[in-house]
């Protein structure tokens, strides 16, 4: 199931396919992603956006085609077998994503919420986790927050809670769905700092989001989607100034006259 790879890229994607039902919500989407590479996921509410992201780390099952990450592949569809629960949660473990919504455990400090994978997943010692889990507290501005509780940060400071404690895990690569879309708007640029911050480190990311500016000066690549299929792909100033489509320039139009995210199905 899992096999080696000469590829440079470090996520590969490769004829991906997902219903929900009678809802074909993701119909051959190709997707490369090099080491270090950071590309900016765009499109408009429903076009399958989350859905991409959640078969990169088999939160979601695809129907057919396969996924890669780092030396890890999973082939779906005709003949395949599904992953076992094992191997799925070792492979999640090298995928490190970070919702809209921070799910942290209320009743934890954020020193062991970040310290819970390395402790349950990875089976590090408690000593090492701790060690592990403040130099990453540290890398997103928090370390003196470390024996608070969530409650009592702010939803930028949690958010950055959250990316710590994707960052323990020490994965290959971060997927990050709409990570700041929750935030008051004074809120917004801590976060984007930290990612940008990721990004000029090499981490490789797939990153979800409506802020326009953001991707442009942080991605190097952006995909926009529509209706479950790329529409368009390339070098992330390109594609924002100069789109070749008019879906990707109606849904960019919409953003320079607005600031906003156009409602759904806006651009059909
Ligand atoms: N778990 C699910 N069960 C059924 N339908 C789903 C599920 N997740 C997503 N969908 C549907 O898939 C489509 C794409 O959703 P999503 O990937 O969330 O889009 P986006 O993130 O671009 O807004 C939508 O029509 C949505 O209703
Ligand atoms: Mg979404």
């Amino acid at each position: 199931m899992s096999e080696p790879s000469h590829s440079t890229s470090k996520i590969e994607i490769r004829a991906l396919r997902k219903s929900f039902g009678s809802n074909e919500v993701l119909k051959n989407i190709n997707l490369d992603v090099a080491k270090g590479g950071v590309v900016a996921l765009i499109g408009p509410s429903g076009s399958g956006k989350s859905t991409l992201l959640r078969c990169i780390n088999l939160l979601v099952v695809p129907d057919g085609g396969s996924v890669r990450v780092a030396d890890t592949r999973f082939a779906f569809g005709d003949g395949s077998n599904l992953p076992d629960v094992k191997t799925l949660a070792r492979f999640r473990a090298t995928t490190g994503m970070v919702f809209q919504h921070f799910n942290l455990f209320p009743h934890m400090t954020t020193l062991q919420n970040v310290m819970e994978g390395p402790l349950t997943v990875r089976r590090m010692a408690r000593a090492d986790a701790e060690k592990l889990a403040r130099a990453q507290l540290a890398k997103v501005g928090l370390a003196e927050k470390a024996d608070q509780y969530p409650a009592t940060l702010s939803g930028g400071q949690k958010q950055r809670v959250a990316i710590a404690r994707a960052l323990a895990m020490e994965p290959d690569v971060m997927l990050f769905d709409e990570a700041t879309s929750a935030l008051d708007p004074e809120l917004v640029g801590e976060v984007l700092n930290v990612i940008q911050q990721l990004a000029s480190e090499g981490m490789t990311m797939v990153i979800v989001t409506h802020e326009i500016a953001f991707a442009r000066e942080v991605a190097d690549r952006l995909i926009f989607m529509r209706d479950g299929v790329v529409v368009e792909e390339g070098p992330a100033r390109q594609v924002i100034d100069n789109p070749r489509e008019a879906a990707t320039r109606a849904f960019l139009s919409h953003f320079h006259r607005t600031g906003a995210l156009p409602p759904a199905n806006a651009t059909s």
